[in-house]
């Protein structure tokens, strides 16, 4: 291409991307990590704060395990909570995401803000108890995440048996969390449990009114009223596919609200895949290719393929509950189906052969 008809393209794709974006004010009210400055609070944040507030005052430690579907906001409350209440209480908060540092080692080394490397697990227990003296709430945000491995889940025993009393949240999507626990972990942790409900149609839609509000010129309730109405009955109420259906829709991404969010949907559920670890995919492919569905089936094929693969396969009953954690996070759904007059389940991918392997692909190139 001659370097005029360049020039020429660059500045009519400048003029068009001016065209689409137009609508937008502030983006960053569409990043799915922000915080917005006024969050809806439901009602069970109320729970929360008492005892936040209790535990200031008399450093006694309430632990809680708040669960919740995927975008029912439990990062957003957490990190809001923790923003008010360092602020106004001096109470200081120390979150870590176990997703991301996922052994005990790596998710205390991470709160320390130092490298894990030059330090025995007994150190960092030490050093954390000294550096974080004062009454504290450690948040440990997607603690399910926690590496297999790490099977007695240290950091829970050392930080409910801790002299320092901190007082411990665990985030998570399952609310039975807890029952995977050895005994003396869950006697000494023993969280209140709180489960964040999904949202209503009609909190969604003060939830996107208020991201309209802050990040666009104007908007039109009815269209956003139409996403939270989508979002409500074909998701888990997951916000995140509505704030992305709302992004599409004023960016023009595809011509009707449906097709937006089906496009969103598609998107997020893509995003989802790229963070899931290897054994997780497998299981999710496993889930695709068997034809009946049935769970034995299907974990009989994901030991086969994890074989081939070079993957050491997981347990039946992490296998099972890795099933639990792919359904919570939209990506399957568990129907009962009678067999031979006994109930059995049967696994529904909601992701495709398609996708799944886009993933993979990139993921388990040969050497
Ligand atoms: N109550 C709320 N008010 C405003 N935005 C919310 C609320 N709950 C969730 N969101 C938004 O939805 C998205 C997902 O929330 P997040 O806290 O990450 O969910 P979870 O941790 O439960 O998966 C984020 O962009 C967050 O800002
Ligand atoms: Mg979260």
């Amino acid at each position: 291409m001659p370097e005029d008809d360049i020039e020429v393209y660059i500045q009519k794709s400048r003029e068009q991307a001016e065209r689409l974006n137009s609508g937008v004010k502030d983006f960053t009210v569409f990043d799915l990590n922000h915080i917005p400055d006024k969050p809806l609070i439901r009602e069970e944040v109320k729970k929360i704060v008492d005892v936040f507030v209790r535990y200031h005052q008399t450093g006694i430690p309430r632990n809680l395990l708040i669960a919740g579907a995927r975008g029912s906001g439990k990062t957003l409350t957490l990190k809001y909570l923790a923003k008010t209440f360092s602020g106004k209480l001096g109470l200081p908060f120390h979150a870590v995401n176990c997703r991301v540092h996922n052994t005990s080692f790596k998710a205390l080394a991470h709160m320390l803000k130092v490298r894990p490397r030059g330090y025995s697990y007994s150190e960092l227990c030490t050093r954390f108890e000294e550096q974080i003296p004062d009454k504290a709430v450690i948040v440990l945000d997607e603690v399910d995440m926690l590496s297999e491995k790490d099977f007695r889940k240290d950091i829970l025993y050392f930080l409910s048996r801790s002299v320092r009393r901190f007082n411990v949240v665990l985030l998570s999507n399952n609310p039975k969390f807890v029952n995977t626990l050895d005994e003396s972990t869950r006697s000494s942790l023993q969280p209140d449990l709180l489960v964040f409900r999904n949202y209503s149609a009609v909190e969604i839609h003060e939830i996107l009114q208020e991201r309209a509000r802050v990040g666009l010129h104007s908007s039109d309730d009815a269209i956003l009223a139409e996403i939270s109405a989508l979002v409500a009955r074909n998701t888990n109420s997951d916000i995140r596919v509505a704030i992305r259906t709302l992004l599409y829709v004023v960016t023009h991404e595809a011509s009707s609200v449906a097709e937006c969010f089906d496009q969103a949907r598609h998107d997020i559920m893509g995003d989802m895949l790229q963070n899931l670890n290897d054994k997780a995919l497998l299981v999710l492919r496993s889930a695709v290719d068997d034809p009946t569905g049935f769970v034995k089936q299907v974990y009989t094929r994901y030991c086969q393929l994890s074989r081939t693969m070079g993957e050491d396969p997981y347990s039946y009953y992490y296998f099972y509950s890795n099933l639990a954690f792919l359904q919570s996070v939209g990506l399957l759904m568990l129907v009962s189906a009678k067999v031979d007059r006994a109930y059995t389940n049967r696994i529904h991918p909601l992701v495709s052969k398609e996708q799944i392997d886009a993933v993979m692909t990139a993921r388990f190139r040969p050497e």
